[in-house]
């Protein structure tokens, strides 16, 4: 059975005050959450140490927003994985169409990153998803297939093992317009097909996830949780969405 996961990112919200907060206020909040869901908070890198600290290992764990793929550098303003892992974190999000739009990655970059997570200790959750344009046009399936396929290039079947997928259309991102969960149910599906060894990888839905929408995902075929932006940003809708992916 694959793993149930949510994964609350936060983008560019929240500082380090504000992050621990949160997670004050979400810690009981998230006890009612079955111990089958695996929930990961993403904040902002300068908050990770407060989070983490109040984490303290316990069942949630922490996840960051993106990471180079040099270990040590000169490369201004970028965070390497022995960087995160010192920081406690277990997980990393590759490849988010926000980070393709407006700073330049690419399908290579995603690759040499989602690689150095790995090779660091990191699990990265590696984003792929679509424009409106190219579903209007029936591309989605090949457009997913292709940014999958390019992330995942040259790893091996171990380390595909280890990844965990993300399909966020990017439509449905921020818009309150949730893709229809069939539909991101036969894209994912997809995504699971076209490289060999991703019968047990976890593939989040993400795209204006709610507390009131996640269990018609999770319960889909292909959906093992959800990669969620606005509403992970409160703790008492992020747990009640964590509580509903689990189907308690
Ligand atoms: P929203 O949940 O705000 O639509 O954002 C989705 C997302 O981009 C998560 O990575």
């Amino acid at each position: 059975m694959r793993q149930l996961i949510c994964a609350g990112n936060w983008k560019m919200h929240k500082t380090a005050r504000e992050a621990g907060a949160f997670v004050d206020t979400f810690l009981p909040l998230a006890r009612a959450v079955p111990e089958r869901v695996e929930i990961v908070i993403c904040p902002p890198f300068t908050a990770l140490a407060a989070v983490g600290s109040k984490l303290n290992s316990g069942r949630i764990r922490l996840g960051a927003q993106d990471v180079h793929w040099e270990e040590s550098g000169a490369f201004t303003g970028a965070i390497s994985a022995p960087m995160l892992r010192e920081h406690g974190v277990q997980y990393v999000i590759v490849g988010h169409s926000e980070r393709r739009e407006y700073f330049g990655d690419t399908d290579l970059t995603v690759r040499l990153k989602t690689a150095a997570a790995l090779a660091g200790g990191l699990t990265p959750i590696v984003a792929v998803g679509e424009t409106l344009e190219l579903r209007d046009a029936g591309r989605a399936l090949a457009h997913v297939a292709l940014q999958t396929r390019a992330a995942l290039e040259g790893l091996s079947e171990s380390d595909i093992a280890r990844i965990v997928l993300a399909y966020e259309p990017i439509w449905a991102i921020g818009t309150g317009r949730n893709c229809d969960p069939a539909e991101a149910n036969a894209v994912m599906a997809a995504m699971r097909a076209c490289v060999p060894g991703l019968r047990d990888v976890p593939i989040l839905y993400g795209g204006s996830v709610k507390a009131e929408n996640i269990a018609a995902y999770t319960a889909q075929s292909d959906i093992d949780g959800g990669l969620v932006g606005g509403a992970s940003l409160d703790p008492a809708s992020f747990a009640a969405l964590c509580a509903n992916a689990g189907g308690a």
